[in-house]
């Protein structure tokens, strides 16, 4: 892979004009176009700019009989600038752009040292030949964001790889290797070079002495013409399926399908309305949000200020679910684990839990008994906390009890070496109170996994009051290395994610106890685009967990606050879900789908009776509007009380650890999107009939009577 400095050694090359985005030298008789427009050069108005005049420069200049485009930095391009969407568009378009790229009399090359995505690739596309490094990666990820290549990726790919491939591609918004992208016909070459540059210009040199002319992808015919339109059939029914409710997969599939049936210019004419129609849509508003939440999340003021310190042996305490998840997501970052459990026969379950995962892996062909072997040889298990002398950070995973926690830090206490960082993956208890039992409180910190951990990617970083900021940041750097979504959360019962789902779910509680079925919930939660609903979650995880906390909380609970049994009875009658055969649904042997239960709605009727209510009509978009007021108002008093540093991090933690649909953005910014007047309103309609439980937020009442919206709150 090419380094920031495209240009080694390379003193023959003098710059002749330079914009701030794109560099232009010449090169013999090749024109070279640097991109340079850090991070990732996106393609934003300078640099659209910068192409046009490098086209404009080959093309005047008689000595030039080629141009040649590199990109500097890690990325050849990483699409089109994801900040310009919304905004007014500024001339030169992509799409025309990329049209005049291919128009050029003169050669056209480019050369692909990283990424080359989405607006990148079409650009790549639309030159007359493509070489790439090794190390690159070539995709057209827009569904990712709620759109579709509209720079003409969608008429060209198809000519160069065919539709069915190009349709998957854009699908899948997965970037192919450097050599796979060959062997589907994306690109001409794949090399081994150093520097994209010094390929680059060997092989426009290469295609000058050949003799070789301009060659347009526009002009290419759609090799599996025969079959497409059947093939893009079965596409647009399994995507129907698959993409749930999604706007732009289908709309992609329509744009190939135009590639092959139309000619070229009405075929970009369909891409371009369909873009423009995507582009407008709520749901790019909400994938676009989630992108730069993801990214805003790690930018927290203690990471930033602080040093981490250095990780490169972890602790485990604890080898059940999740401990040994724990201990898989730390051996897949490439670190030393030492796992201590209570006892020998618990040690053993717990390593037997760590190898299952990799047999798993093994069994399905993703890696080899010597790279689980390899794997395997760095995690080393002990009953002794001696064993945890020279770790760097130990995270705890024992059973949730505050007693058992605490003799499990006055342990590391004893034996851990000074400056260790010392976790909790607690759901709920008081970190604080686990900082205070120890002589080095700042060294305590919350790692909230989720679970599965290894699979999960999001990680709540709990920051107790004494904790030192390097330890928070070392916290965030550890993310990093296991490549998880941090989000930092304050100490509180739950802290940003728990803390909400009990208040969301507690709705769904008092709909249920009100007259709505759990199915009709579940089917409601799903609709609105959950992969699943709150009950079929519950028998997912184990009802006797959520039992056991309404058990621990229930000495605390404000006796005015309404309770609904309904879930206690089902855990009484031991229904704690698919592990024990039924719970709000029943399981078949063997089957993780459920079928409805005729006893369960029994149980629900009669503990309506117990409670003197009358059962009434729920609408799906009654049930949402409850259960989604309730998770906002939630959230808010969470950013209030500083709990989540802003309303984005409360979005990214509901998208990666509770399931909430991805193109809405998180509840946060779907409640902007639906407008807070109208939110509050809904919870002040709701607190006729329970005004303890549809308190509104003082931020929500705030914002709305400010005319303000979360997203102020995003960028203070
Ligand atoms: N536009 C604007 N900013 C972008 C961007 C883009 N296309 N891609 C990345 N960035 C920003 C990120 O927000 C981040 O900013 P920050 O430092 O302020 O947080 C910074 O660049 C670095 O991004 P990453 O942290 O993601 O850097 P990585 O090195 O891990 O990854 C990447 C680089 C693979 C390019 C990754 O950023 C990526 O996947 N970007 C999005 C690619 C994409 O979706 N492109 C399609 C755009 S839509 C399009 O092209 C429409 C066209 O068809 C018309
Ligand atoms: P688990 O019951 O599966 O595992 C706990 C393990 O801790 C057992 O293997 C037990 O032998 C071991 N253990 C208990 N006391 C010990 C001690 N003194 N020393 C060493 N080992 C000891 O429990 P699970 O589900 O893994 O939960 C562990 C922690 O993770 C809890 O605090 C829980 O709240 C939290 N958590 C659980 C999640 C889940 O979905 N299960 C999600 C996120 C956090």
């Amino acid at each position: 892979m090419s380094t920031n400095h495209p240009f080694p050694g390379d003193s023959s090359v003098s710059p002749s004009q330079a914009t701030p985005a794109i560099h232009l030298a010449r090169e013999g008789a090749v024109l070279v176009a640097r991109i340079n427009n850090p991070p990732v050069n996106a393609l934003g108005f300078a640099v659209r700019e910068g192409l046009l005049r490098a086209i404009d420069q080959a093309a005047a200049d008689d000595a030039v009989r080629a141009l040649l485009i590199v990109g500097e930095g890690n990325t050849f391009i990483g699409g089109a600038d994801i900040r310009e969407f919304g905004k007014p568009a500024l001339a030169p378009s992509l799409p025309e752009v990329c049209d005049r790229i291919e128009a050029s009399d003169k050669l056209v090359i480019v050369a692909i040292h990283g990424p080359a995505l989405g607006g990148g690739l079409e650009i790549a596309l639309a030159a007359h030949f493509r070489i790439a490094m090794s190390a690159a990666k070539l995709g057209l990820p827009e569904v990712s964001l709620g759109l579709l290549p509209g720079a003409g990726g969608t008429q060209r790919a198809p000519r160069l790889m065919g539709a069915k491939a190009a349709a998957e591609l854009m699908l899948s918004g997965q970037a192919l290797s450097a050599q796979a992208a060959l062997a589907a016909g994306l690109i001409d070459r794949v090399v081994d070079a150093p520097n994209a540059l010094g390929a680059g210009l060997a092989y426009a040199k290469e295609l000058l002495a050949g003799g070789a002319v301009p060659r347009r992808t526009c002009l290419l015919a759609v090799s599996d013409f025969a079959t497409a339109g059947s093939d893009l059939d079965k596409l647009a029914a399994d995507t129907a399926v698959k993409s749930r409710g999604l706007f732009s997969p289908l709309k992609i599939i329509e744009c190939v399908r135009a590639a092959v049936e139309l000619p070229f210019e009405k075929g970009l004419a369909r891409e371009r309305a369909l873009f423009l129609e995507c582009l407008g849509s709520p749901q790019r508003r909400g994938l676009v949000h989630a992108f730069f939440a993801e990214r805003a999340v790690a930018k927290v003021p203690e990471a930033m200020a602080a040093k981490p310190r250095p990780i490169a042996r972890v602790g485990v305490v604890g080898g059940g679910t999740m401990g040994a998840g724990i201990a898989v997501a730390m051996l897949d970052a490439g670190l030393s684990v030492t796992m201590v459990e209570r006892d020998d026969t618990s040690l053993a379950r717990g390593r037997t839990n760590v190898e299952k995962v990799y047999d798993v892996l093994v069994a399905k062909g993703r890696i080899d008994a010597d790279q689980k072997m390899r794997v395997l040889s760095r995690l080393s298990c002990s009953i002794s906390y001696e064993a945890f002398a020279n770790a760097d950070l130990v995270v705890e995973a024992v059973f949730e009890d505050m007693a058992v926690k605490k003799a499990v830090f006055a342990e590391l206490d004893r034996v851990c070496k000074r400056g260790a960082v010392l976790a909790t993956n607690t759901s709920y208890l008081d970190i604080d109170e686990m900082a205070a039992s120890v002589s080095r409180p700042r060294d305590v910190v919350g790692l909230h996994f989720f679970s599965p951990a290894n699979i999960m990617k999001l990680l709540e970083i709990v920051v107790p009051a004494k904790v030192s900021a390097d330890v928070i940041a070392t916290a965030f750097e550890l993310a990093r290395k296991l490549k998880k979504v941090p989000v930092r959360a304050g100490v509180c019962d739950g802290f940003i994610g728990n803390r909400i789902l009990a208040v969301y779910r507690q709705a769904a509680d008092y709909l249920l106890e009100d007259g709505a079925s759990p199915y009709q919930i579940d089917r409601a939660v799903r609709a609105f685009g959950y992969p699943i609903g709150p009950f079929q979650m519950s028998d997912l995880a184990g009802g006797d967990i959520g039992w056991a906390t309404r058990k621990r909380r229930a000495a605390t609970r404000d006796p005015r606050a309404r309770y609904v049994h309904i879930a206690d009875r089902l855990c009484e009658n031991g229904w704690f879900g698919q592990k024990t055969g039924r719970g709000w649904y029943v399981y078949a042997a063997g089957e993780r789908a459920g079928a409805e239960d005729p006893q369960v709605l029994g149980i629900v009727d009669e503990e309506r009776r117990k409670a003197g209510v009358a059962p009434r009509e729920f609408s799906d978009e009654d049930i949402m509007r409850r259960y989604l007021a309730a998770m906002v108002n939630e959230g808010a008093n969470v950013v209030q009380e500083r709990i989540a540093l802003r309303p984005l991090d409360v979005d990214v933690v509901m998208l990666h650890g509770y399931g909430f649909p991805r193109h809405r953005g998180g509840p946060m910014q779907y409640a902007d999107s639906v407008g807070l007047p109208r939110v509050l309103a809904d919870i002040r309609e709701f607190a006729k009939e329970d005004p303890l439980f549809w308190k509104p937020s003082a931020l929500l009442v705030d914002l709305v009577e400010r005319g303000a919206d979360f997203a102020s709150l995003n960028n203070p």
